[in-house]
């Protein structure tokens, strides 16, 4: 089996590239290196995979290359670039989460009409939720995202259902709810509070701290992924989740505890577009994907926090 993996340089979707080509299956691996956040970091993402003989990078554009011929010996496509971040979707920026996760979305999938592919993995998000009356929830709950971060992620989701609907196009949805582990992206909160402590800076939390995550180890998220690509249910959507619920506060407390010492917090505004609670509900990808989050929250911060120190070796002894 021959995958395309989109986003390849990016978090996941540089773990999912190590373990396809780990087990022996060639990987296309694209990126467009946008500078969402530092391209540098990226491409230090592929270190270890740039020289494997599986892998190969074509760094292009999903918005303007000739996509029929990257798709034209790929059995499999793992769709992961686009735009992230919830808190920054407002404003101006709107029209880059709309050309990269709608639009490069919509090409890809128009491009798939003419090849033989598989299955089509697309990486959905539970922001897709927004504030659901219950939890944990469902993929049968109706999706009200509150960021138009999430509103994207939703449109694409629904450009993969009816392209499955009316051409065939194998799509599979994963929702993945906040992914962590070594390499998470500088926007998000753990890599954020570890790089404050590293610099010796109070860590800043969005509101009273009190908000909680389904957070999901990156391991865990590329397992589910890689079976979603023979086991998932073509036109399915499934919640990709760790299976528990931390607070913010929680994450600085098993912080404080792993580094051996209190960590100074400041509170910040509560930012716009942020669910309080995301808890999933993982029994339709135990059954249908034969997923089980295997790595537990204090395990999985461990691996992020020894992965980070090891990449800023002179930063350790800073705070
Ligand atoms: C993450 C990803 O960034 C999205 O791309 C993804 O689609 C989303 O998960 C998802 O599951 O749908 P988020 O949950 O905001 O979004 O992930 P983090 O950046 O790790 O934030 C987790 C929590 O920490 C949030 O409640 C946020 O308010 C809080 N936070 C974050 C802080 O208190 N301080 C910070 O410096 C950063």
């Amino acid at each position: 089996m021959k995958s395309l993996v989109t986003g390849a340089a990016g978090f996941v979707g540089s773990h999912l590239c190590e373990t396809l080509v780990a087990s022996g299956e060639p990987v296309v691996g694209v990126d467009n290196f946008s500078d969402y956040y530092d391209p540098a970091l990226k491409r230090a993402n592929l270190e270890q995979l740039t020289p494997l003989a599986g892998f190969e990078l074509v760094e292009t554009d999903l918005n303007s290359t000739d996509l029929g011929a990257l798709l034209d010996d790929i059995d499999v496509v793992f769709h992961l670039a686009g735009q992230p971040g919830v808190r920054v979707s407002w404003g101006e920026s709107f029209g880059v989460y709309l050309h990269e996760n709608v639009l490069a979305t919509q090409r890809l999938l128009e491009a798939a009409r003419d090849a033989k592919i598989e299955r089509f993995v697309f990486s959905s998000s539970s922001s897709v939720y927004g504030e659901v009356e219950s939890y944990p929830t469902r993929e049968q709950d109706t999706p009200l995202p509150i960021s138009p971060y999430g509103v994207t992620k939703l449109a694409a989701e629904n450009l993969c259902r009816l392209y499955q609907r009316s051409f065939g196009i194998p799509a599979v949805s994963l929702r993945y709810f906040s992914i962590y582990g070594p390499r998470q992206r500088p926007d998000m909160a753990f890599t954020r509070f570890i790089d404050a402590v590293l610099a010796g800076r109070p860590l800043e939390i969005y509101g009273d701290g009190l908000q909680s995550r389904d957070f999901t180890f990156v391991g865990d998220a590329v397992e589910a992924t890689v079976a979603a690509a023979s086991r998932g249910e073509p036109g399915a959507v499934y919640n990709v989740a760790g299976g528990g619920q931390v607070t913010v506060l929680e994450v600085v407390e098993q912080l404080s505890a792993q580094l051996g010492r209190q960590l100074e917090v400041s509170h910040k505004p509560a930012s716009p577009g942020e669910p309080r609670i995301t808890g999933a509900d993982i029994t339709a990808a135990r059954i249908g994907l034969g997923y089980e989050p295997s790595v537990t929250f204090a395990d999985g911060l461990a691996a992020q926090l020894e992965a980070h120190l090891s990449r800023h070796p002179a930063a350790t002894a800073v705070g």
